[in-house]
């Protein structure tokens, strides 16, 4: 680790309640002994219940992430006895940075965040405003497209299967305008299917996108720092990256760095920084592609809080790099806090 490699009081913010929680849990299960092994003082709390005693924290984060997101009784629960979340569950005076560890939800769409401004608490990742674009598809999508970053054409839902299809042609993808881990996502292959996918999406979401599928293969880019990564394929067992390949081990194959010309690697990179510059993110993200099988890129989405498990995507990629995990959050722990890093 570096000369300025100093001991912080870190709070480690997870849980929470939306259709992630798991998938917060597994990441905030390998963040939190990384953290302390640094030195780092590191304490735990679950939006949802507050502050973690020991034997509290080993019980929850012991779990590994269930084959399927937790069901809609299981979330009310949690949601039911959920505390307001609030400065008194962290040391106000003594917490040197809020690690969040959050995935969907309140605290990947900028609420927690804009909670924690106005607490005059310091955070990772990105700012309040950075992380609801983020969240959003479409807003991220219109963006994007600002700035040359090819993504595929959508509709906004309600949409007859036959206009829709006129558009965007069959087999289509709809999926909730704001919510992650392909929850809710169906691949819809005739008109006859598509108010079926836009109801279920409707579960998650009242904005529900309709988009061109695109056949093919699957990448992601890391940015840290303002700068790209190495890019990684992502190969599903299925024909696309489900919940369940996304979390179960053995789900999907991971390739870093993607085994893809250096040129076409370089141009993912370029609107990978494009895309997390326009949408003025922080230290970190993660943006996700498909290519077509004319070798054309098109980019899905921005994530504001990836996955930080120790093989999450964005980790392997640091890897690629030569960047181990914990040095990865240190350096997360270090980026100035809400600040605007000039894609570089
Ligand atoms: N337009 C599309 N064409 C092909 N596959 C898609 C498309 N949109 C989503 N997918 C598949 O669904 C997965 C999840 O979609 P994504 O838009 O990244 O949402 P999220 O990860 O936030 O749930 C992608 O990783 C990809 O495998
Ligand atoms: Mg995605």
């Amino acid at each position: 680790m570096t000369n300025d490699h100093y001991r912080m009081r870190i709070a480690v913010l997870f849980g929470g309640t939306s259709e992630e929680r798991d998938v917060s849990i597994a990441s905030a299960a390998q963040i939190i002994p990384a953290l302390r092994a640094l030195g780092h003082e590191v304490f735990a709390v679950d939006t949802a219940s507050g502050r973690l005693g020991f034997a509290q924290e080993r019980q929850l984060l012991s779990a590994a992430v269930a084959p399927a997101p937790p069901s809609t009784t299981d979330i009310a629960r949690v949601r039911g006895g959920a505390m307001v979340l609030s400065p008194q569950s962290f040391d106000l005076h003594e917490t040197d940075v809020v690690f969040i560890a959050l995935h969907g939800g309140a605290g990947e769409d900028g609420r927690v965040q804009a909670l924690l401004d106005l607490a005059g608490i310091p955070y990772t990742g990105s700012n309040h405003i950075a992380s609801a674009a983020a969240m959003d598809k479409e807003l991220s999508k219109r963006l994007f497209r600002s700035v040359g970053v090819p993504t595929p054409d959508w509709l906004m839902a309600p949409a007859t299967g036959d206009a829709a299809g006129a558009v965007l042609g069959w087999p289509m993808v709809v999926k909730p305008n704001k919510q992650g881990s392909t929850v809710g996502l169906s691949v819809v292959r005739s008109g006859a299917q598509l108010q079926e996918a836009i109801d279920l999406a409707l579960q998650f979401d009242d904005e529900v996108m309709l988009e061109r599928f695109v056949p093919g293969r699957e990448f992601t880019v890391g940015i840290l720092e303002g700068a790209a990564l190495p890019a990684g394929e992502i190969i599903s067992p299925g024909e696309i990256f489900d919940y369940s390949s996304k979390y179960q081990t053995n789900g999907a194959r991971e390739i870093f760095p993607a085994d893809i010309p250096a040129a076409e690697s370089a141009m993912l990179q370029e609107y990978a920084r494009r895309a997390h510059g326009v949408l003025k993110l922080g230290c970190y993200s993660r943006i996700d592609f498909r290519r077509d099988d004319a070798g054309n890129y098109w980019c899905l989405e921005a994530n504001s809080l990836p996955g930080m498990t120790a093989t999450s995507l964005l980790p392997q990629a640091a890897r690629a790099a030569g960047i181990e995990f914990p040095e990865l959050l240190d350096r997360i722990c270090r980026c100035p806090q809400g600040a605007l890093i000039k894609a570089r």
